[in-house]
């Protein structure tokens, strides 16, 4: 595991956001695995401005998405696939066709988990992952529980991530109760994964994180095992441990 030790959310956010720059240059037509979140979105806005500058192309890139509501249509502007279109897709010269995300709207749940696994199998494994880490730990949507999920599946979120999503939403009702997330297996078979951590909410939870112990209760402890992490994370979220 590497830890980069960033001043704060800006610097996190350029400093990640160069790993990808770097990955795009080297490999044009590399898959990106994605996340959303306020973590994740200075990064998105570094990537924008590097194509915006000439600097960056897309046109061959492909991403495969983390999570997504169920329930909402991707117009919907609390929808992922609202929020990556918004972000980063309508910004850079990426192909639409090119841009994969859990289809909110499935009507049959099993077998859109099912058609996302393959997908992802047939990208022959995703070159970099990025992440965010939940209050409660959780990857994509992998949310605390007695065993790690492997595959792509649908969950039903804790009352705790509710809380902590409605920020978003009008009121807390409006947040739906299921998503889709990749699983476990799904996340941790990236070739490179980058997890992004800003703000001194996070820094109990990333502590346990990195030097906890493995255990699906805490679903980004598996991130340990990972042969290639990067961990960018801002002075507060690193701050209070002694171990970083
Ligand atoms: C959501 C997403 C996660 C993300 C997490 C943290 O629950 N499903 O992928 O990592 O929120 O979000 P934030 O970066 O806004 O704290």
């Amino acid at each position: 595991m590497r830890i980069i030790r960033a001043r704060d959310y800006e610097d996190m956010s350029r400093i990640a956001a160069n790993l990808f720059f770097a990955q795009i240059v080297v490999k044009p037509g590399s898959v990106l695995g994605l996340a959303t979140g306020s973590s994740v979105l200075g990064l998105y806005e570094n990537l924008a401005a590097s194509y915006e500058s000439g600097d960056l192309d897309f046109s061959e890139v492909k991403t495969v998405n983390l999570d997504e509501y169920a329930g909402l249509d991707g117009k919907n502007d609390q929808s992922y696939r609202y929020y990556m279109d918004s972000n980063l897709f309508s910004r850079v010269n990426i192909k639409r066709e090119n841009t994969h995300l859990p289809n909110g709207l499935a009507e049959d749940m099993a077998a859109e988990c099912a058609r996302y696994n393959s997908l992802i199998e047939g990208f022959c494994g995703v070159d970099i992952q990025l992440l965010g880490i939940g209050h409660n730990g959780h990857i994509g949507f992998n949310e605390p529980g007695d065993c790690f999920i492997k595959e792509t599946h649908v969950v039903d979120l804790t009352e705790s991530t509710i809380k902590a999503n409605a920020r978003l939403f009008a009121d807390e009702k409006d947040v739906p109760r299921q998503a889709y997330t990749m699983g476990i297996q799904n996340i941790m078979q990236a070739k490179k994964i980058v997890l992004c951590v800003s703000g001194s909410q996070k820094a109990e939870i990333l502590r346990e994180v990195l030097y906890g112990d493995v255990t699906p209760q805490v679903p980004g402890s598996v991130l340990q095992l990972h042969p290639d992490l990067t961990v960018v994370a801002d002075e507060e979220a690193l701050g209070g441990s002694d171990r970083v």
